[in-house]
């Protein structure tokens, strides 16, 4: 049996959700699994020698990540490093077949560019439109981006472009990278 640690950031909830998913899979195939928000593994003890691999996942606000997810990951490297590890973005240009790769996500070209770490493993998740929940600002801004890269704009949009047997088989994946 191996343990399993997946440490997120979600600002609007979505990503807590796929990090819910992957949880709920590799406990099903029989595995350890326990979710950390990012900041409270920031604040307290994350028991690192208890795992066998550790994942990290965080969505693309405005073309970057949560500058604390992104001190963690600066902070945690080693302990990340120790053992094999993956890291997946969500974004709502992954929603297209050529932006879903990850050479072809410039997000995750970016996190590349930017994190001292270097995952063993990446992964690129569509992620989730939800204008009703967005401020006003976030709305609008959101809405040229969707504009520029011919997404939905309508305010009332509410669409979930994840494909969640997919995000199981990463699921599946993360079992077999702890294996190794
Ligand atoms: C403030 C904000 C900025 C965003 N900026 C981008 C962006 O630049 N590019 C993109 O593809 N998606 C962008 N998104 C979409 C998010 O990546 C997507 O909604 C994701 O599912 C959010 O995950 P969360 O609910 O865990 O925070 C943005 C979403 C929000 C709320």
């Amino acid at each position: 049996m191996k343990r399993l640690l997946i440490l997120y950031m979600s600002r609007g909830g979505h990503t807590a959700r796929v990090a819910r998913v992957l949880m709920e899979t590799i406990r099903e195939a029989g595995h350890q699994c326990d979710m950390m928000d990012i900041v409270e593994a920031t604040h307290e003890p994350v028991g690192w020698d208890g795992y066998d691999a550790v994942v990290l996942g965080a969505p693309v606000l405005y073309g970057n990540y949560d500058k604390n997810f992104m001190q963690f990951v600066a902070d945690h490297r080693d302990q990340i490093q120790s053992k094999p590890n993956s890291f997946f973005n969500l974004s709502v240009v992954a929603r297209t077949p050529e932006k879903a790769t990850v050479e072809g996500n410039r997000y995750m070209q970016k996190f590349l560019e930017l994190s001292p770490w270097q995952p063993d493993d990446l992964k690129v998740i569509a992620g989730k439109v939800d204008y009703p929940s967005w401020g006003m600002l976030d709305t609008l801004m959101i809405q040229m981006i969707m504009k520029m890269t011919n997404g939905p704009t309508d305010k009332h949009s509410v669409i979930d472009y994840t494909d969640w047997e997919d995000v199981k088989a990463y699921g599946r994946h993360l079992i077999t990278l702890a294996q190794r």
